[in-house]
């Protein structure tokens, strides 16, 4: 049951670190008894996740962020129009972002702002320093996980329409179905005359793909790993996790980059009275991202409820930031 952030903040820690932990294990345990092994991509982001997903965003080859950000500043005017006059803008999976501030800071009268985030103390924070750069727009924080089903807080007051934002092409880590799904649930919650704002990676030639996933300096492959740190931290795992290597790799059939931990030896891991075997090069799948055409992704939003109202990109086509309106 989702709650305001600021009900949540005082047990957050506690509470966060149990809920995640037992949904953690489960996933993991799941994910290793599988034909094929894979785990949640959600379970990447732990504090350090967090942190290491952060640097990612700076790394020369990992183009999303900083292209984002590129098209969101050119086209702003654009884009502050398409949210409109009094709209509530509701963000999913809020966070500290850039992006999100360029669009306060531009937008002369949102009716208000509502980050969800399912860390709570997070969400808190940055509602707070949002309040103080803009003291007189309504920040109602929510501490929920967004890909569940939640209850907005009472905020609409003078609202003429709800915006939902959700940056980062956070939906291509969703699996097609389910990218569907979510997308049909924002289109219900903005409700009639609504709309979406959302960042779209574009599908674009494999090696400009493979080097974004598998950086030079290391850092993506750090942030996989730290995902057996974490199994051996919160779920007690053995396990050896330099006996796994990192591997950004394509999947042209799903048309989507996917990251793996391929095991280095014939290993084992064991939780608790349970050993998973690994022989030499089999691999634990701990995230897809799927790159979309525009007319595919047209297509999803269509199937959600959205239509495309307008496409934002680059000058290389590498990303784009669409505006769906919901149909009628
Ligand atoms: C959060 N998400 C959109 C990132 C992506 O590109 O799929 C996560 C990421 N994984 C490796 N690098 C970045």
């Amino acid at each position: 049951m989702p709650v305001s952030a600021e009900e949540a903040t005082e047990h957050a820690t506690d509470r966060e670190t149990s809920v995640e932990t037992s949904d953690f294990r489960r996933d993991v345990l799941e994910g290793l008894r599988a034909r094929e092994k894979a785990i949640p991509c959600k379970h990447l982001y732990d504090e350090r996740g967090s942190q290491l997903f952060d640097q990612i965003c700076e790394q020369p080859e990992y183009y999303p962020t900083r292209t984002e950000i590129a098209i969101t500043r050119d086209h702003l005017g654009e884009i502050v129009d398409k949210i409109g006059a009094q709209a509530l803008l509701i963000e999913y999976g809020s966070g500290t972002s850039e992006k999100t501030r360029l669009l306060l800071a531009a937008h002369p009268s949102l009716a208000g702002y509502v980050p969800i985030d399912i860390a709570c103390l997070h969400v808190q924070e940055a509602a707070e320093q949002i309040r103080d750069e803009h003291p007189e727009l309504r920040v109602e924080p929510l501490c929920a996980d967004y890909t569940e089903d939640f209850e907005l807080p009472d905020v609409n007051g003078d609202a003429r329409r709800r915006v939902a934002y959700f940056p980062g092409s956070t939906i291509g880590n969703f699996d097609p179905e389910d990218a569907q799904d979510f997308l049909a649930r924002i289109a219900e919650t903005v409700g009639a005359g609504g709309g979406l704002l959302l960042g779209v990676d574009l599908m674009k030639d494999e090696q400009t793909l493979r080097a974004a996933y598998n950086d030079e300096a290391g850092v993506t492959a750090a942030f996989n790993k730290n995902l057996l740190r974490r199994m051996k931290r919160e779920l007690d795992a053995e396990l050896s996790v330099d006996d796994f290597a990192h591997e950004g790799r394509y999947n042209p059939g799903r048309g989507c980059m996917e990251m793996h931990l391929v095991s280095q030896t014939a290993q084992a891991i064991v939780i608790g009275d349970e050993a998973f075997s690994f022989p030499q090069g089999e691999t634990i799948r701990t995230e897809r991202s799927h790159k979309f055409t525009r007319s595919g992704f047209a297509r999803l939003a269509r199937r959600a409820g959205f239509r495309v109202d307008a496409v934002w990109t680059d000058a290389d086509d590498l990303f784009s930031v669409q505006y769906l309106e919901r149909a009628a």
